[in-house]
């Protein structure tokens, strides 16, 4: 989809863990246009300030009109929408990307570290039955739980590297345990750091299962024109906002 920032309102915004926060806006048009993976470009004001707009993912949906975004207060705009108020307007363009397409009756291990949980969540949603969801944190208090998110049960399972009651490590040291004690393989969709990444290539790699990863780059235009966005892969630079997000891990080229 291209086009113009389409103004929407806030239904609410609430903090669910330290620096962290869920969002719900309105938008018939989105939400029936909306298909895993993709994310919107966001503006706060009419203004150009700041000049560029950013990207979220959509986090999941709930039709026929509810689109929610998960993120992390991380600079300027991202602390500005933290003190979104239920009614203020706000920006939005999309859904734009390209969509992760789920192949039939296959086990989805979702792998994820701090916010890369957020354009996962929406697939756990959907496929309670063979979806798991594996989340990695630093400290307990950036732990997300999915009932603040979702209601219903899910197969989520968290790993802290600090103090908690969950597994001691991090997402990738679960992952490894949880491949090691189901046997299960599946295919596996990965949002998180680049190191993280990286670590879970590796392992997908040396046992043979399809990976696809969720990337994130900074962005200018979010759709297709500015190049600002590229990736390395085996097929010359592509650019995450419009041959991504999602992108099969064996067709890039990572550094180490
Ligand atoms: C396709 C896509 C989907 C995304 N989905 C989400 C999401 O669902 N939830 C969420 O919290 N965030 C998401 N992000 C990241 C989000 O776009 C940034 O956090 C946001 O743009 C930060 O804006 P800001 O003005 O608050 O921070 P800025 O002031 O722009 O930046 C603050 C600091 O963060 C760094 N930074 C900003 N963006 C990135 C990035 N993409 N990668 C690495 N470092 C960065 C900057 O270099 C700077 O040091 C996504 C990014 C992409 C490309
Ligand atoms: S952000 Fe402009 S081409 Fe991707």
């Amino acid at each position: 989809m291209q086009g113009n920032l389409v103004e929407k309102k806030v239904v609410f915004n609430k903090k669910v863990a330290k620096d962290t926060f869920l969002l719900c806006i309105k938008s018939k048009e989105i939400a029936s246009l909306a298909k895993f993976g993709q994310f919107l470009m966001i503006r706060l004001n009419r203004r150009y300030d700041p000049l560029l707009k950013r990207p979220f993912s959509i986090s999941f949906i709930e039709r026929p009109d509810r689109i929610f975004i998960l993120y992390r207060v991380r600079g300027r705009v991202t602390k500005e929408m933290s003190g979104l108020k239920e009614g203020d307007p706000i920006f939005v363009l999309g859904p734009l990307g390209r969509p992760f397409l789920i192949e039939d009756n296959k086990r989805i291990i979702l792998v994820s570290g701090g916010i890369g949980i957020a354009p996962l969540i929406w697939i756990l949603k959907e496929h309670p039955e063979r979806a798991i969801l594996i989340s990695g944190y630093k400290d307990m208090d950036e732990v997300i739980r999915i009932e603040d998110l979702l209601r219903g049960d899910y197969q989520y399972r968290i790993a802290v590297e600090g103090d908690s009651p969950f597994f001691k490590g991090t997402s990738v040291d679960l992952f490894k345990s949880y491949l090691e004690e189901k046997g299960e393989k599946g295919i596996i969709l990965s949002c998180g750091p680049y190191p993280m990444l990286l670590e879970v290539y590796n392992i997908c790699k040396e046992m043979d299962i399809p990976l696809y990863l969720s990337l994130e780059t900074h962005m200018a235009c979010g759709i297709g024109l500015c190049q600002g966005c590229v990736v390395e892969t085996k097929e010359g630079y592509k650019r995450v906002c419009k041959d991504g997000p999602i992108f099969y891990a064996n067709d890039l080229i990572f550094r180490e």
